[in-house]
């Protein structure tokens, strides 16, 4: 059930009307639902109910702290790609001993800042990481627990630019080299490897490629444990897609199939092991926690009509919202208070001075200047990629429970974004 629909014509987020929305906190805003983000969390927090598991939550997907200290009381864990993630994690009172750390560049300040937090795990993705977190945590008199981030080489099948787990790709340790690379961990003295993790791609809508991951996982865990490594939990990554509402394409797989699947064959395993072994899984969601918990509501400024196409010019710009411009995604439109449909095709564009800033192309909207639109399914990937280009402050975020509206990030004023600056005389 969505808790985004239509009332007597005007879309409502839970018990609140869109345009009231608009009226008090402008536009364009950030509309999330907590009743969505809590269903959503709570497919996988259900499906791990009684199981040794752990849903860190990848915040990069939105990490605006309100969200976070939602998810934290409901017990998420957090996956984290820099020192300033965690410092949200903590400011928003989450549990560091829940949170893992993935990315390509860790900096020492960030190693240092992570050990004298005592998080659960470090994904390391390269050898000069590993001696560079082993160095770092010997100073500081401590043991550093990691996973490697292996790359099964799985076609994850979705678009090139959020494909990760492919041998051409920036991330992770080869497959071939991990054995390897888990001997240079099990040496360094300051180094605990305490488990393997891989994160194959961005929104997958079938898990055919997230199990065969999985079974490659589980092929080097039994390896390893040959070797005398003994690891105590798989994190599979995220990647569990949305529906977007895109024509013609697959429905995603609910998460709690997936989930289940996912334990199904984890638990096969240790029983055929017959050692009384356990072993934690962990999965990184983002996009699947937080995408259709949010829309990005803005107001049509000006309908203009040009020599071959019709624009519908609004208030949110691709610093707002940059998936379309980035990776011509394409993000449901659709207007806050229905109208007759008329036929009219648009683009809608936002105020910046790029060709790439648009939102949505060739669209039939029934529209006009003053209306308001939504973009739909636009709670993953928005604001935690806003900008300030054109000097534009960033959009406002307001969380909807029931009948109650929270700001929960207040616009940015434009004086605000150049207060860091200075001249020279
Ligand atoms: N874990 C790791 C190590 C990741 O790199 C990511 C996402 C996730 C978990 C969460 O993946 P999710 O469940 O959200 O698919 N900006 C792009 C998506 C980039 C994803 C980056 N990594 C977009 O808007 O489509």
């Amino acid at each position: 059930m969505s808790h985004f629909d239509y009332q007597n014509g005007v879309l409502h987020a839970e018990g609140v009307a869109l345009p009231a929305i608009a009226e008090t906190f402008g536009t364009p805003t950030y509309v999330y639902s907590k009743a969505q983000l809590l269903d959503n969390f709570d497919a996988y927090a259900n499906a791990c109910a009684g199981r040794d598991a752990l849903v860190c939550y990848a915040m990069k997907a939105n990490s605006n702290l309100a969200i976070l200290d939602l998810l934290a009381r409901r017990g998420a864990g957090f996956d984290i790609v820099s020192g300033g993630e965690l410092l949200r994690v903590i400011a928003a009172g989450g549990d560091p001993k829940k949170v893992i750390f993935s990315g390509v560049g860790k900096s020492e300040a960030e190693m240092r800042l992570a050990l004298e937090h005592d998080i659960l795990c470090f994904n390391v993705e390269s050898i000069p990481e590993l001696h560079r977190l082993d160095a770092v945590a010997g100073a500081l008199g401590k043991k550093a627990r990691v996973s490697l981030r292996v790359n099964p080489n799985v076609d994850p099948k979705t678009h090139p630019y959020i494909a990760t787990g492919l041998k051409a790709s920036k991330f992770g340790v080869a497959f071939d080299d991990a054995l390897a690379t888990y001997r240079t961990a099990a040496q360094l003295p300051n180094l605990e490897p305490v488990g393997i993790d891989c994160h194959i791609g961005s929104q997958l809508l079938d898990d055919t490629p997230l199990l065969e991951a999985l079974d490659r996982l589980i092929e080097l865990i039994d390896t390893l444990a040959a070797e005398g490594i003994h690891l105590h939990h798989l994190d599979i990554g995220g990647g569990l897609g949305i529906d977007y509402g895109v024509a013609g394409e697959d429905q995603p797989v609910p998460a709690g199939e997936y989930l289940n699947r996912v334990f199904q064959r984890v638990e096969a395993w240790r029983a055929e092991k017959h050692d009384g072994r356990g072993i934690k899984v962990i999965f990184e969601p983002g996009r699947s926690i937080v995408g259709n918990t949010g829309v990005l509501l803005t107001k049509v400024e000006f309908i203009k009509h040009g020599e071959e196409k019709n624009f519908c010019i609004v208030d949110a710009a691709m610093n707002d919202m940059a998936r379309p411009a980035l990776y011509q995604a394409w993000m449901d439109m659709q207007p806050v208070v229905k109208r007759e449909t008329t036929g009219a095709m648009f683009d809608v564009v936002g105020p910046i001075c790029e060709s790439g800033d648009w939102l949505a192309r060739d669209r039939e909207l029934p529209v006009e200047a003053g209306d308001l639109l939504v973009m739909k399914t636009a709670g993953a990937y928005g604001m935690t990629m806003a900008s300030n280009y054109n000097t534009r402050g960033r959009a406002a975020e307001v969380i909807v429970d029931g009948d109650q509206v929270h700001l929960v990030r207040r616009r940015e004023k434009a004086e605000e974004l150049f207060a860091l600056e200075s001249v020279i005389r």
